[in-house]
């Protein structure tokens, strides 16, 4: 018998079991709402042009070369992901107590994010929404973190249930942390309002609760970095100590590049520098040092205005088009007489919406119909365009009147 006889099979990852069976179906109507990933009208991945700008001049340049990058990652990257999120006003930027830690993906900065809150910090109970992004309760369960949900999402009127979720985080023991989507929320497209933020952030000091933000869409809901970055820039000035995962991702159209940073928000420069150089022993046994190619991307751009300013551009370019997909999606509704109220695939944000399709309707739209989405009823509005609109309308109300 094998070693591994007593090894089970593991449940399936639903969204990339989804973009493989997507891919295997010969079916020609077939559509891909699974994964968030940006794709154009032609319904292709986009290479952003000034990604294909920076890696041309990058094939070209005989000084770079291939040598380790430095534990935490390259300099540029990590100053320039930070300011991008906070702000060069930022006070804890002006006063040199923010330090980024590169990672592999917004994935590998949550990890470098609980490996250190568990080991170094102790903290032992990690708050999560109901519902959220499903990697956030398996990456902190497998570092060693409980988790606990807290309510979030109010199915009746599609908005936040913001009193259920403060009086759950109020309930919080000592030493938890809560994970807030910093913008986008990952599925249900709902963030809370300014105000909202500010009684989350009460809550947040009142408990002592350590605050980790993970951020995977900057730009994505209003197609400005600036004013998608709002509550990370809160916390900041609050004075709270906190986290922040970034991915360059989706607002890069980077996914394989797995170009990610933790940024580290400290009270002063000297626990800066001890926390970063606790945060490099632990990446140290888990990828010893980051990979080059995606995030010099990064920080050419970053750290070059004309570049930058071209970026931003594709920004607007990528948040409108799904812009136009939720008005298009919401009138194709209308028009042909769905039930219910889809006013929400409007008011929704960000990459995805959250239908509100149960699961054997979700399922329905795969198995009948060959249009791939989670079984929570979340779709990612960049998989749909012009050509599959009305096919994908034309579906939802089959399975909803069904
Ligand atoms: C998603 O939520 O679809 C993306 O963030 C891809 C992933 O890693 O789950």
């Amino acid at each position: 018998a094998s070693v591994f006889s007593d090894i089970e099979m593991g449940p399936p990852i639903e969204v990339f079991k989804m973009v493989a069976e997507f891919n295997a179906d010969p079916h020609p109507e077939k559509v891909n709402l699974s994964v968030g990933a940006y794709r154009g009208n032609d319904g292709k991945p986009w290479v952003l042009p000034v990604v294909r700008t920076v890696e041309a001049q990058m094939a070209s340049d005989q000084t770079l070369n291939h040598e380790y990058l430095p534990v935490a990652g390259l300099p540029d990257f990590r100053t320039g992901a930070c300011k991008m999120i906070l702000g060069e006003e930022d006070p804890a930027i002006v006063q040199n107590r923010v330090a980024g830690v590169q990672a592999l993906g917004g994935t590998g900065a949550l990890k470098v994010a609980a490996d250190f809150l568990r080991q170094n910090m102790k903290y032992e109970y990690v708050y999560v929404s109901t519902p959220t992004w499903e990697n956030h309760k398996s990456l902190f369960t497998k570092a060693g973190f409980k988790v606990k949900e807290h309510r979030y999402w109010n199915a009746k009127t599609c908005s936040v249930d913001l009193e259920g979720m403060l009086e759950d985080l109020r309930t919080a023991p000592p030493k938890s942390v809560v994970i807030l989507h910093a913008v986008a929320h990952n599925p249900t497209g709902t963030d809370p309002t300014q105000e909202q933020w500010k009684q989350i952030a009460d809550v947040c000091e009142e408990k002592k609760l350590f605050v980790l933000m993970d951020c995977a869409y900057q730009g994505y809901t209003s197609g400005d970095l600036d004013k998608d970055a709002w509550s990370c820039r809160y916390f900041s000035q609050r004075g709270f100590e906190f986290f922040i995962a970034q991915s360059f991702s989706k607002n890069f159209g980077l996914y394989n590049e797995r170009v990610g940073n933790l940024c580290v928000v400290c009270k002063d420069s000297d626990s800066k520098s001890k926390v970063l150089s606790q945060m490099e022993l632990n990446v140290r046994v888990v990828w010893s040092n980051p990979s080059n190619h995606g995030a010099r991307i990064v920080a050419t751009v970053l750290n070059n205005p004309p570049l930058y300013a071209e970026w931003r551009e594709s920004i607007k370019t990528m948040a409108n088009r799904i812009l136009f997909m939720r008005e298009q999606l919401h009138q194709k509704l209308k028009a042909i007489g769905c039930p219910g109220n889809w006013d929400h695939i409007v008011q929704q944000q960000g990459m995805f919406s959250y239908t509100g399709l149960n699961e054997h309707q979700s399922e329905q739209m795969v198995k009948r119909f060959h249009i791939y989405m989670l079984k929570s009823g979340r779709i990612s509005m960049a998989g749909l365009n012009s050509q599959n609109l009305d096919y994908v309308a034309k579906a939802i109300n089959t399975v909803v009147t069904e």
